[in-house]
């Protein structure tokens, strides 16, 4: 039998669990919309995907809860069932074992901006996630398990993305190379009472940017939204803000535990945060008792590496996560996908800043040069399409600067767009010869 072949056997068991499937959303009194199933081989796996017509659905988010997966891999005996990675709804049911993942990946230099790699499913597909769908999330796992080289590919990641930055590192172990960087709102904490003043930073942000929505009459209700309203108007679009907690458990119980101020705190930031474009990071060995549900409540998306409290695991919805072998670090479980090997990062890789500036391409760089010389930095459509660019492109080009902070319209010069200081900063740290005359901003 060749790999590519489906067995009867599997053949047979598809066809049980796409009738339970349909039971099981049932029963929940969910609409089993289902548009169709079907069975496939992948990289030497054989999943069943149940793929649901959206458009007969009301509200989607309880099709895609962790409960409702976890119930339904109960409901099938055990089989784990995953959300697919594509747009709509699919779900994703393993009819033959996992395959073994790879031990290492490098993270990728070509994640699209604005998402953020996780690391390789067993698909052999990368795992994107947008922050505004995931908003918060929970990493756990013992020591040398992978969660601090995960946390430094999810923080160049945010510097990437010119995202504002809090750290709490009581151990001192992970962030280390960081220290100083422009991108951190506040040095890195080293004590409890130092995290819980960035978590008050955090809320305090909140605070300012409310008060930034409030002024739209729009009333954006996401900062995706009010970034666009924002650069219409000409105001400075907002970055998002990324809180990681490395130890929080640590922090949290010295600070009274879910109940004291710190927890009661990061229960406000939760839900806060999602509208305003801040998210945490909670990472740890373990969750007390009292803390599992409060962080399950919270955040969109868990990761496991190998823990050693199988009961644990499961309440997070990854199950398993205690089987993980100790010579696998970076092998996780994730309540949504499944296993997953996340990304590697060399720790030099976080230190040198050079590599963390925001990327300007060999195209960018050359239409900068050329308005340098030829507009005095002005750009416009019409003036990029006659360097050449399609004009659905050079459309793109300017939404993604404006979107970056990179021009901005000048009212003063008849609300063209020029370049702005932030650009001409990250420009004068390559070696272009070129200075600016008039940067805006
Ligand atoms: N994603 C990964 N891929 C391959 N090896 C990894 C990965 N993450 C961690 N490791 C290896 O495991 C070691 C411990 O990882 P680390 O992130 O420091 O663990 P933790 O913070 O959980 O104690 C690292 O020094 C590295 O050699
Ligand atoms: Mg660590």
């Amino acid at each position: 039998m060749t790999d590519t072949i489906i067995s009867h056997r599997e053949m047979r068991l598809a066809e049980t669990v796409s009738r339970q499937l349909t039971n099981s959303l049932a029963r929940r009194k969910l609409t089993p919309a289902f548009s169709s199933f079907y069975v496939t081989r992948l990289a030497g796996m054989t999943p069943l995907i149940a793929v649901l017509d959206t458009a007969k659905l009301g509200d989607h988010s309880p099709y895609v809860s962790t409960d409702l997966l976890h119930q339904l891999s109960t409901d099938l005996g055990g089989l784990p069932v995953y959300l697919g990675n594509h747009s709509g709804i699919r779900y994703v049911v393993l009819l033959s074992p996992l395959p073994k993942l790879p031990h290492k990946v490098d993270l990728p230099f070509d994640v699209p901006r604005g998402k953020l790699a996780i690391g390789v499913r067993f698909t052999g597909q990368p795992v994107l996630l947008d922050w505004e769908t995931f908003l918060h999330l929970a990493v756990l796992g013992n020591t040398g398990s992978g969660k601090s080289i995960f946390l430094q590919a999810l923080v160049s990641q945010a510097i990437r993305d010119e995202m504002q930055v809090l750290l709490s590192d009581i151990d001192q172990t992970t962030f280390g190379t960081l220290e100083g960087h422009p991108n951190l709102a506040a040095p890195i904490a080293a004590t409890p009472q130092d995290a819980f003043g960035l978590i008050e930073k955090a809320l305090a942000e909140c605070d300012h940017r409310a008060e930034l929505f409030k002024s739209l009459p729009e009333r954006p209700q996401k900062l995706s939204e009010y970034n666009a309203l924002a650069i219409k108007q000409s105001r400075e679009p907002l970055p998002r803000m990324l809180v990681i907690l490395d130890e929080a458990s640590t922090v949290l119980t010295s600070l009274g535990g879910a109940k004291g101020a710190m927890g009661q705190a990061l229960a406000t930031l939760g839900w806060r945060g999602r509208k305003f474009g801040i998210h945490f990071v909670f990472a740890a060995q373990e969750f007390t008792k009292d803390i599992v549900g409060p962080v399950r409540d919270q955040v969109g998306l868990t990761l496991c590496f190998r823990v050693r409290n199988g009961q644990m695991a499961e309440r997070m919805g990854c199950k398993g996560a205690e089987r993980i072998p100790e010579n696998r670090p970076g092998l996780a479980i994730s309540d949504r996908h499944g296993p997953i090997q996340t990304y590697f990062i060399e720790q030099s890789a976080l230190g040198v800043r050079q590599s963390l500036l925001p990327v300007v391409t060999e195209v960018e760089q050359a239409l900068f040069t050329r308005a340098a010389k030829e507009t005095s930095w002005r750009l416009s459509i019409p003036i990029l399409v006659g360097w050449g660019q399609r004009e659905r492109a050079a459309r793109q080009l300017l939404e993604t600067w404006e979107l970056r902070g990179w021009v901005l319209r000048d009212p003063q010069r008849d609300n063209a767009r020029y370049i702005t200081a932030k650009l001409a900063e990250i420009l004068s740290n390559r070696p272009t010869g070129q200075t600016l005359s008039n940067p805006v901003g």
